[in-house]
């Protein structure tokens, strides 16, 4: 552990200008810096660094935070990570906490899993490379499969000899530990204490963690008479945990930044052959089905999820099954179904790159959509199974988070289905409330310790709170549009979009400081009872800032690639026909998020005063709080769904 103190030297020391002018080019502007934006692709500037005030932010993509965060974000490092990095560069000696000794020795047994795992990966390319036999039948595998060297490499591929105990052998006798070989997966024990290889005559896959790490390994087997299974994969060790992983995260998660998306397939060499084809955004399940940890793994990556998955009526049964979850995560889920029989890497050696790519752009379809017509297919003019299908979709309508997009696929769905669009929300919103109620029940009931591994590796509490921060982002960014859109409009009440807007809002400050400062010259203007279309005013703006993100928030279909641009355009009509309702709806809901945890602020803090007469007050506080929320919550009413 970095001590306190090391920290706020590293802080000090470490110039937000400096650290990212050490990665981005910079120019003066203003008082600020600006460069094109590292996380995303862009051809004009929109990247703005602050020196007074210690930050940088991306008008396109929405990234920002301080010098820490910037080398974490760009450098792919954890808290630790990155401070050890900024230390390095100032010259900063690291105090390190004492760990208690039962957190070093389990630290301490990880980091050696980790060595013996890495010589192991070793290991297995060197006998592929070096040996006649991992030459003649490993190398020789991958090259008929159309492996480049460099995509060996990139995935660390190599092959373990047909012999009982190479690799332990080899081992032992370069000092490694035969429990830590035993416990890592890579050696078995057998009753009569005989030790042998656990992966023999197999082309082996290495699993890197997140940083990179080999943490486990899968083997394929090479004869095709052979009656064992086609993979075997290391089980369960104190370092891998299957179900929060996915194949291919390492190698893919700087692309899946940059573009915004993840490919999400089946099986390891689907991810090779994307990879090599220059489809870099892209993981694999490894065939079973998908966790909610490997979708919250994902999306800290990007929330934009494609499911690249085999033709047949198997593979589209799994998409289908796994797509719930994804939802459940609030993902934007996306499919493309491949021909029958083929799977990405067979279909990618058949047609090639180019045709391949073409493919992926032409058949991407929105999920739920998809979804729908595949059960529609089935049953369309059966009236029993027709109210089977309508229970279906509810129920994966009903896991999506977003209110506008589940209100977007309720028009759609009822559409396609021939049915009035309450009788599917009305369905939706029963599966919504006895899901919120059990989630509430067993959250009651059972406690969850964080996983110490993901501690170790992840700065996970601060990814919860970018998390909070990025939510109420596209919440403000939704009020700020509706005020530049619909400010000045008149409501059938006899007030202006923004009087409504204004009045929900009361003193609550929009947290994002171009939000918040549009806000205030909306209330200035309102008060003043002088013009409310003021999005000219803001377009010519003498802060760049300003102007950016109106010209940001009004670019069409910006937000979210592909189909959500379909979907907004519904969602803009939906404004004209109900501008009153919609306003009023996003205002609360935001107010009411922000009312929630701020409540849930205030009892931590409580929970941690001392003090009674400051207690006292912080109640007082609480109070206002909770009144506002219950009064909120009330004009909301059953309608809180939707
Ligand atoms: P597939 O059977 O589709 O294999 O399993 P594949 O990935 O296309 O491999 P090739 O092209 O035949 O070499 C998909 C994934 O399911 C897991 C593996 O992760 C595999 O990549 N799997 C499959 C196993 O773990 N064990 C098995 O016996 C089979
Ligand atoms: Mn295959």
């Amino acid at each position: 552990m970095i001590s306190r103190e090391t920290i706020e030297k590293i802080n000090d020391a470490a110039y937000v200008e400096d650290v990212v002018g050490e990665f981005v080019h910079l120019k003066k502007r203003g008082a600020n810096l600006l460069g094109l934006c590292p996380f995303h692709d862009e051809k004009t500037p929109s990247f703005i660094v602050s020196p007074s005030k210690g930050i940088y932010k991306c008008f396109g993509c929405g990234k920002s935070g301080d010098a820490i965060k910037f080398v974490m974000e760009h450098e792919h490092y954890s808290y630790p990570q990155a401070l050890k990095f900024l230390a390095e560069k100032y010259s900063i000696p690291i105090e390190e906490k004492e760990t208690t000794p039962e957190e070093k020795k389990e630290l301490d047994k990880k980091e050696s899993l980790f060595i013996v795992l890495k010589y192991a990966a070793e290991f297995f390319k060197d006998r592929m490379f070096n040996s006649d036999e991992g030459r003649a039948i490993g190398l020789s595998y991958f090259k008929e499969r159309g492996f480049l060297e460099e995509t060996l490499q990139t995935f660390d591929l190599g092959y373990s000899p047909d012999k009982w105990d190479d690799l332990y052998q080899d081992a032992i006798s370069k000092g490694y530990n035969e429990e830590y070989l035993i416990q890592a997966g890579l050696v078995k024990k057998k009753e009569d204490g005989k030790i042998f290889d656990f992966f023999r005559g197999r082309v082996m896959f290495p699993i890197h963690n997140v940083s990179g790490k080999p943490v486990a390994f899968g083997g394929r087997v090479l004869k095709k008479t052979d009656k064992s299974p086609k993979y075997i994969n290391t089980a369960e060790t104190d370092v891998y945990h299957k179900s929060k992983l996915v194949y291919g995260i390492f190698q893919a998660k700087q692309d899946i930044r940059k573009l915004d998306e993840t490919y999400l397939v089946e099986g390891y060499t689907d991810v090779i052959s994307l990879h090599q084809a220059g489809i870099k955004n892209v993981v694999a399940s490894s065939g079973t089905s998908l966790t909610p940890d490997q979708v919250k793994l994902i999306k800290r990556f990007s929330p934009n999820i494609t499911l690249l998955y085999d033709g047949d009526k198997a593979g589209i049964k799994a998409a289908i099954r796994g797509v719930d979850i994804l939802l459940e995560q609030d993902t934007n889920v996306r499919v493309i179904q491949l021909p029958e029989g083929e799977d990405p890497d067979s279909y990618l050696q058949n047609i090639g790159s180019t045709a391949f790519k073409a493919y992926l752009e032409e058949h991407t379809q929105d999920f739920v959509l998809f979804k729908l017509a595949i059960l529609l297919e089935e049953g369309k003019n059966d009236p029993l199974r027709k109210a089977a299908i309508i229970k279906d979709i509810a129920l994966s309508i009903s896991k999506i988070k977003d209110s506008i997009k589940r209100a977007v696929y309720v028009k759609e769905c009822s559409q396609l289905l021939e049915i009035d669009e309450k009788l599917l929300i009305s369905e939706t919103n029963k599966l919504r409330r006895s899901d919120f109620k059990q989630k509430t029940d067993q959250k009651n009931s059972s406690y969850q310790p964080i996983d110490e591994l993901e501690q170790v590796t992840d700065p996970l509490i601060d990814h919860q709170q970018r998390e909070i921060v990025q939510n109420y982002e596209t919440q403000e960014r939704e009020i700020i549009r509706i005020l530049l859109q619909y400010g000045g409009q008149e409501l059938s009440e006899g007030k202006t979009v923004t009087g409504l807007v204004l009045e929900i809002l009361e003193d609550l400050e929009l947290s994002h400081s171009v939000y918040s400062y549009i806000q205030k010259a909306y209330q200035e203007a309102f008060n003043n009872g002088s013009e409310l279309d003021m999005l000219n005013a803001f377009k010519s703006h003498q802060e760049q800032e300003i102007r950016d993100a109106c010209l940001d928030i009004l670019a069409p279909g910006h937000e979210i690639s592909h189909n959500w641009m379909k979907m907004h355009q519904v969602i803009v009509t939906d404004y004209d026909a109900d501008l009153n309702r919609i306003t009023k709806e996003v205002a609360m809901r935001y107010k009411s998020k922000r009312l929630v945890d701020m409540l849930k602020m205030l009892d931590e803090n409580l929970k941690a005063e001392k003090d009674y007469e400051k207690q006292k007050v912080m109640l007082k506080f609480r109070q206002k709080f909770e009144e506002a929320k219950n009064d909120l919550h009330e004009k909301l009413g059953t309608d809180v769904l939707y």
